[in-house]
């Protein structure tokens, strides 16, 4: 009856999300969201302060406001990020980097145009893509990020308008790019003028290893868009995120976000601003890591005690996912079922591969479950995929 665009064709909404629904039982141990825990959101100082911007701020802060962004708040922003800001750069503020990316795509892409992403890659993105008309090719993931030589082939043959990568932390794979490859994966990119959207969301929750310089830092040629956010780090239910790229970039989702949402929450934005002007967010950032580091921990020593020979699991020196590759043969969907069954949930590969395949593959999130419920799930899903094997 509905004469819905044809972009929705063939879309039919992340197969995750529709399982979250099942998963809400009582004593479900579950590995399958992605969310940051909420036993470790700063609520009471957000409290404090968004009770102190309401009562001091609140005619400026309750009416309409600039569509980049409160002003205080991008010179904070700009602050932060000198290091890897050019004269030639602005920032945007963004309801979540989702916005960031939904603005890239619809920035850059008509119909039909060739985009490389990882593989795997993330899902939510993979969707806006496509429902921005992108035809999605993907390059393979590594252990040290993406192939450079499939990288420079897949462009030879497609010539893409942009590479999506996530090269702190990947989800799903949790992988990290090292900085060799940055400088190459940059390197290829600009010798054949492709844009590069970094999406660098888990970079600050890192539990072991050195941090890395962000690929924009290499950025001499305005090619790359950084998406941040404080999703991760502060709350995802603020909605605050941004977005650095060259101005003409930035004028474009100027533009877009006018019909968006015409600007981020001005008090979830002021609220951000003053966790970070008065001290809090490297102690509570900090907080985290050694929180997480813990979970990580225990989810990866319990992966290398319970699971059969044969698996194999990525190291995650950060962010909030492991990722498994089950022995050739063990059909991850089938496993899930069973695995649900005994009330311990993942989240089977497939989906995140825009090409399919690798259906021996799942990623396990160890941000919201507690340390015991992690051994015990992980025992139990050992002991299901040894009935597999
Ligand atoms: C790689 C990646 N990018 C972006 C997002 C979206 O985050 P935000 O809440 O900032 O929109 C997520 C959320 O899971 C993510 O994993």
């Amino acid at each position: 009856m509905y004469r819905f665009a044809k972009r929705f064709d063939g879309i039919g909404g992340s197969e995750i999300r529709k399982i979250f629904g099942l998963l809400a039982v009582p004593d479900m141990i579950s590995f399958a969201g992605g969310n940051p825990s909420p036993e470790l959101f700063p609520a009471e100082t957000l409290a404090e302060i968004s009770e102190e911007i309401i009562a001091e701020n609140g005619k400026s802060v309750l009416q309409y406001g600039g569509t980049l962004g409160v002003p205080a708040f991008i010179e904070l922003l700009k602050y932060r990020n000198a290091d890897i800001m050019r004269e030639t750069d602005d920032i945007v503020v963004t309801s979540g980097s989702s916005q960031g990316i939904d603005f890239f795509a619809h920035t850059m892409i008509e119909k039909g145009d060739v985009m490389l992403a990882e593989s795997p890659s993330f899902l939510g993105a993979l969707q806006t893509f496509r429902l921005a008309d992108a035809d999605v090719k993907t390059v393979t993931m590594e252990e040290d990020g993406i192939s450079t030589t499939e990288l420079e082939e897949k462009i030879k043959q497609y010539n893409p308008k942009f590479l999506y990568t996530i090269p702190t932390f990947q989800n799903p794979s949790g992988i990290t790019m090292s900085g060799e490859k940055r400088q190459k994966v940059y390197d290829i990119c600009k010798k054949y003028g492709v844009l590069i959207l970094e999406d660098d969301p888990y970079a600050e929750l890192r539990y072991s290893g050195q941090a890395l310089e962000s690929i924009k830092s290499y950025d001499d040629s305005g090619i790359v868009c950084k998406l941040a956010s404080f999703s991760k780090t502060i709350s995802p239910g603020l909605r605050v995120g941004y977005a650095i790229a060259n101005k003409e970039i930035i004028a474009k989702f100027n533009l877009l976000k006018q019909g968006a949402d015409v600007h981020t929450s001005n008090l979830t934005q002021t609220m951000v601003m003053e966790f970070l002007k008065r001290g809090y967010y490297d102690e509570h950032v900090k907080m985290l890591c050694t929180e997480y580091r813990k979970q990580r921990d225990a989810m990866c020593g319990a992966i290398d005690k319970y699971f059969p020979q044969g698996a194999k699991r990525t190291n995650p020196d950060g962010g909030l996912f492991v990722w498994v590759t089950l022995p050739e043969g063990v059909n991850a969907r089938a496993l899930f079922e069973e695995c649900v069954n005994e009330k311990v949930a993942f989240v089977v590969g497939p989906p995140f591969f825009a090409e399919g395949g690798h259906e021996n593959t799942l990623r396990m999130n160890f941000s919201m479950p507690s340390i015991p419920d992690i051994e015990k799930g992980v025992e139990k899903m050992g002991r299901i995929i040894r009935d597999f094997v």
